[in-house]
């Protein structure tokens, strides 16, 4: 980046995760690696949201800061650039790694605010971890936004970051986005600190959810756990220990979605597309291939999707001869113990399928415990004739997007969890309750008998809607409504 920014930057966006994560130098992969001044090697990190941002930061006169994904107890790193971004990294250190990241943010708040799939924990000293490094990003952000700039926080992991910026620094825009369901106001009560997340949270100018019902479950939560009144989408926030100064924050859902045209034009390069005439003869030209893509997480469902599918072969009405389920499971928070029992699980289950139905050098289950880069996934996405998606609670859902913006040739058909952010606009999947076992299963064959026109019927209304909606356009809407709010507090009448 040519110019200078001892001013500071107009944007700038605060994530958990920088947009890169250090390359190990016993990695001797080099795709997609980039190198900073000083020798150190950086590719962009796995995950929806680096998915979702790198497209719009890369233009743009913006920072990002965030944790560089590994832990080390001396903070050497100083801020860089890297994929035409300027990154500012976040120190954490070995302890930190273990009580904010995989305690406080995966062990607590990621299974309470997804239903309690797995039981939360709650831990003093998870929270006061969570409270330092949530100071430490605040006090990042502070020294890189420009005056009068703009701050957007991401996630679940930094909710008392808008608080913390705007005691500092109420000259600046803050904007808040909620990557992952907000719950109901009777589970999220459960958190010991739940009041201080709801402050942290309306420290910014503008909250944005995935969906209206979370921005609905946040606004309750206002209403029943602060003082502060609410109308339509506004909260009235009172500043002064006096309560004679107010400001106004929204809270509205401004559903994320993917670079549709990017990942269109991916899936129609012709090496991809004959890619995914490869995989269909590696795996034997089954004449139905379904497809699973998910992070390995208790939330996706994936124990309900291979429960359906076993059982489909058993009943007969999916054959092992000509079915193949392709179920590639990306490795996420290892360390954490629900994670790992959920791997124990999943293998031990696609072992036991596969045993039963398999033959000599065919398995009904191919299944990946690796990440899949951009073009591969195309492939798989263009070979398989069913996507499942099967979430139990799910913010978004980013993968049953691409899969759609993958399908330009309107084949393929969507199996989708009606507990996703997606199901909300996908309406024209095959929508299910993936606790309904029956339910599931009656969808999954539906999808591999659809008639080729009500298919392409049902694919071209999805694809019109995720062209239209990409991930550009979500952020021009946040972005602009953070544009029209108006900093700092705003003196009202003295209270009697
Ligand atoms: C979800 C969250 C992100 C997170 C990503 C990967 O998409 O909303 O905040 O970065 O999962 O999880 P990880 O724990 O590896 O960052």
């Amino acid at each position: 980046m040519s110019e200078d920014h001892d001013g500071g930057y107009d944007l700038v966006v605060v994530a958990n995760r920088l947009a890169v994560d250090a390359v190990h130098d016993e990695d001797t992969d080099d795709t997609g690696v980039s190198t900073d001044a000083s020798g150190r090697r950086w590719r962009r990190s796995p995950g929806g949201l680096v998915t979702a941002l790198a497209p719009i930061m890369r233009p743009a006169d913006a920072a990002w800061i965030g944790w560089s994904g590994s832990a080390s107890d001396s903070p050497t790193l100083e801020p860089f650039d890297a994929e035409d971004m300027h990154l500012v990294p976040v120190h954490l250190t070995a302890d930190e790694v273990k009580l904010y990241y995989e305690g406080m943010s995966n062990g607590t708040l990621w299974p309470l605010y997804h239903d309690v799939i797995v039981p939360p924990e709650f831990h003093r000293e998870w929270w006061d971890a969570y409270r330092k490094v949530n100071q430490r990003f605040a006090d990042a952000a502070v020294e890189t936004v420009a005056e009068g700039g703009s701050v957007w926080v991401h996630d679940y992991q930094l909710q008392l970051v808008p608080a913390l910026i705007r005691s500092r620094r109420p000259d600046v825009k803050i904007g808040y986005f909620h990557h992952i369901p907000f719950p109901p106001v009777e589970i999220f009560t459960q958190l010991p600190w739940r009041k201080q997340v709801v402050d942290g949270l309306l420290g910014a100018d503008v909250v944005g959810f995935q969906r209206d019902s979370d921005a609905g479950n946040f606004l309750r939560a206002t209403r029943r756990l602060t003082d502060n009144t609410t109308k339509g989408d506004q909260v009235r926030v009172r500043t002064s220990r006096h309560l004679t100064e107010e400001r106004y924050v929204r809270a509205r859902a401004f559903p994320i979605s993917i670079s549709s045209e990017d990942f269109a034009a991916v899936a129609a390069k012709p090496e991809v597309r004959a890619r995914a005439r490869e995989i269909r003869r590696e795996l034997g030209e089954p004449t139905t291939i379904l497809l699973g893509v998910d992070r390995l997480d208790y939330t996706k469902g994936i124990l309900h999707r291979l429960k359906a599918y076993g059982e489909l072969l058993s009943d007969g009405l999916l054959k092992s001869a000509d079915t193949v389920l392709v179920q590639v499971a990306s490795p996420s928070r290892e360390r954490v113990e629900h994670y790992k029992l959920l791997r124990d699980d999943v293998e031990q289950t696609v072992a036991r399928i596969n045993g039963d139905h398999g033959g000599i050098g065919s398995a009904p289950i191919n299944y990946l415990h690796q990440s899949v880069g951009m073009e591969e996934m195309a492939a798989l996405y263009l070979a398989a004739d069913v996507a499942l998606v099967t979430s139990l609670r799910d913010g978004m859902n980013l993968v049953a997007k691409e899969y759609v913006a993958a399908r330009e040739d309107l084949g393929g058909a969507l199996v989708l969890s009606e507990f996703t952010g997606a199901a909300d606009e996908l309406p024209q999947a095959f929508l299910v309750n993936p606790h309904d076992i029956d339910g599931l299963k009656a969808a999954i064959v539906r999808a591999t008998r659809v008639e080729p026109a009500e298919g392409r019927r049902r694919m071209r209304a999805m694809r019109r809607r995720i062209m239209r909606h990409d991930v550009h356009r979500w952020a021009d809407d946040f972005l602009g409504y953070l544009a029209m709010a108006a900093p700092g507090p705003r003196p009202t009448q003295e209270d009697s």
